[in-house]
């Protein structure tokens, strides 16, 4: 049976990512995760519970725990989702992006080197990544593809793309069998409500204001969470060894059209006069250095997996919609710090 390691499974892609592969997969789980203010262990404790998957409470930077646990359970792959996410945080106090993006990375890469010690058959190590590594587009050029040029803005992206060379540098100096995915704006179930589709949902059912950005025109590459997760399963049984992926919904929205779509579906989940959350859409001083546009181009993955997105956001935002109105308990912990609290309660004593 493979093992695998999951560094932040409690995080929004993570959790997703985790319960695809509990469902579809027969290898055993092991979450590493530090619980920061993003992750919600709640997201997977029924799996947990069940004694689907092991989950450990941990940093990444921690190297003696990294390598305790690629030996005490064996691992043969590691999907690195774990990091510090929020581009605004990132302009408000980057150090922790350093911290947890570039040095928890390296320790990741180091132990796994460690751990093989160059037995690296049957190995993989997948390295999650961002679109935003290289840089905003103009309306007019095409979309990224793997031969882009690195030009990350924001201290986030910076993080990201450093730990991208890391990742890079490991496969070609120390043969770590790495592959390197960079995808573009996820957005489902479970996502943490500070990025824009969930901030929107819950601001718009509760009545409260919809801040956007600047004119709201800059556009994202909107991948379903589902999606982004199936193509992760595909590239590690196919990804080749030091490859890079890009992934992308293949559907270029802007914000300003998100939250509108966002808008009409909560005026019908909650009964409401068609256009009256709209209402509540407020133009917001733009984030400092804000990249105008992303896109990718995952003609690579396409070809060599046979991976395609299915969903677009017109198709799929309706039930993300309902998913965040229905499960309403899970927004209103996080609103109250109370899912701060559940790990302590339930698994303390492990
Ligand atoms: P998230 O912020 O929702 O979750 C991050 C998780 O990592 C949390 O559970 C947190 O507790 C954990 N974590 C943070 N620091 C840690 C540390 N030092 N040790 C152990 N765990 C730690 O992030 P997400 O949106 O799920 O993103 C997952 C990955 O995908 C990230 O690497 C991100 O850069 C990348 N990515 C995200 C998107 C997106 O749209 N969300 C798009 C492209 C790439
Ligand atoms: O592109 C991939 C990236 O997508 C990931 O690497 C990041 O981890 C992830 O956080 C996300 O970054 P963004 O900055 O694009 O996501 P966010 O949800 O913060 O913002 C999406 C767009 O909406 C962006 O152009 C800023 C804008 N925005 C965001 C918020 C939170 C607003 O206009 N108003 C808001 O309140």
């Amino acid at each position: 049976m493979k093992s695998w390691l999951v560094t932040g499974g409690a995080g929004f892609i993570g959790a997703n990512f985790v319960r695809l592969a509990a469902e579809e997969r027969d290898a055993r789980l092991v979450v590493l995760d530090a619980l920061t203010y993003a992750g919600n262990v709640r997201s997977i404790a029924d799996l947990i519970d069940a004694g689907r998957i092991t989950f450990v409470k941990g940093d990444i930077c921690d190297e003696t725990l990294v390598g305790e646990l690629l030996r005490r359970y064996a691992i043969d792959t590691v999907v690195h989702f774990a990091a510090e996410s929020h581009v605004d945080r990132s302009i408000l106090g980057p150090r922790p992006f350093i911290r947890t993006n570039v040095e928890g990375t390296c320790v990741l890469l180091e132990e796994a080197r460690r751990a093989w010690q160059g037995a690296t058959s049957g190995k993989r190590f997948l390295h999650v990544s961002t679109d935003e590594v290289y840089g905003s587009l103009e309306a007019d050029e095409p979309a990224f593809t793997e031969s882009s040029q690195y030009k990350p803005s924001s201290p986030y992206s910076a993080s990201k793309a450093a730990a991208d060379h890391l990742a890079r540098a490991w496969s070609h100096t120390f043969g770590l069998p790495v592959v390197v995915s960079n995808c573009s704006n996820n957005y489902g179930p479970l996502q943490f409500p500070e990025k824009l589709v969930p901030l929107m949902i819950l601001n718009a059912i509760d009545g409260r204001e919809l801040p956007v950005y600047g004119d709201g025109q800059q556009v994202r590459d909107w991948l379903h969470v589902e999606d982004h997760c199936r193509a992760l399963l595909v590239l590690l049984e196919r990804g080749g060894a030091g490859q890079t992926y890009v992934v992308g919904g293949e559907c270029e929205r802007t914000n300003l059209d998100i939250v509108r779509m966002i808008c009409r579906e909560v005026d019908r989940l909650c009964g409401r006069p068609d256009g009256d959350s709209e209402k509540l859409i407020r133009y917001v001083t733009d984030r400092p250095g804000h990249d105008r546009r992303y896109a990718m181009n995952p003609a690579k993955l396409k070809r060599e997996t046979g991976w395609s997105p299915r969903h677009t956001v017109e198709a799929a935002l309706p039930a993300v919609t309902a998913w965040y109105f229905q499960n309403r308990a899970w927004a209103d912990d996080i609103r109250t710090g109370e899912y701060l609290e559940y790990y302590a309660r339930q698994y303390g004593s492990r």
